[in-house]
């Protein structure tokens, strides 16, 4: 692929809390090896997974994300004809969890796998370390006992607006994310991660004799 592409992408993903270019690089390289399996177009994956993050609504805002300015801008420094700029712009109009809260997912076999090796990278090692930083930027305690779990019903408003307590990020994202892949090789990965988070959380919770979160957690995974 076109090196000057990952180097947009790098200067434009830069002060991006999270979803710096080392997230960027990783998404691909997941994605790739899917791609690998599924037969799919390599080309088309390895462009959507570099510009899937570029026009972000939470990092760009609404207009961006709208008009999908930053891909469409670099797409056109390309040689890449129009039928394979429009694939690519359907991919990242359709992805991320926000989307799939409104009822949108990919269509596409590569729109599938860029979308499933973005969420495989909110969850397992990388996953738990992506959210204790993304608590400490918001000044947030990653888990603190004392504060229960939210056991009802979460809202699509309240998932908007973001878990406030690390760990209970982890319910009411992160371990709903292995259910809702679209390809067999992001069930596999993603169910691989799965068990490395609630490894995580249980120890956690053992170390910190906190039998509230204990039986929280294996309700939790009995249901999902
Ligand atoms: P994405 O665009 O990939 O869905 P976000 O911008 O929502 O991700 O979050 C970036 C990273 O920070 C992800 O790994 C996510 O799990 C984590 N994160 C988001 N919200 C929270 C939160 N309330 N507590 C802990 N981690 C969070
Ligand atoms: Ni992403």
């Amino acid at each position: 692929m076109d090196k000057q592409v990952r180097e947009y992408v790098k200067s434009l993903l830069s002060d991006k809390k999270g979803h710096e270019i080392d997230h960027i690089d990783r998404v691909n390289k997941l994605a790739l090896s899917f791609a690998d399996e599924l037969n799919a177009d390599k080309e088309i994956v390895e462009l959507a997974s570099y510009l899937h993050d570029v026009d972000d609504y939470k990092l760009f805002g609404n207009k961006s994300a709208e008009s999908l300015t930053n891909a469409k801008d670099i797409l056109a420094k390309l040689e890449i004809s129009e039928i394979k700029q429009n694939k690519v712009l359907n991919i990242i109009k359709s992805m991320g969890y926000n989307r799939y809260l409104e009822g949108v997912r990919p269509t596409s076999i590569e729109g599938m796998i860029v979308s499933d090796a973005d969420m495989c990278d909110a969850i397992g090692s990388i996953g738990i370390i992506r959210a204790i930083i993304f608590g400490e930027g918001m000044n947030r305690v990653f888990f603190d006992k004392s504060i229960h779990p939210k056991t009802t019903d979460i809202s699509y408003e309240y998932k908007q607006i973001k878990s406030e307590h690390g760990v209970q990020h982890f319910f009411d994202k992160l371990l709903l994310i292995p259910s809702i892949m679209l390809t067999e090789p992001g069930r596999v990965e993603a169910k691989k991660r799965e068990k490395i988070m609630i490894d995580f959380l249980r120890r956690l919770f053992e170390e910190e004799n906190s039998d509230i979160w204990l039986k929280y957690l294996e309700s939790f995974i009995k249901e999902v």
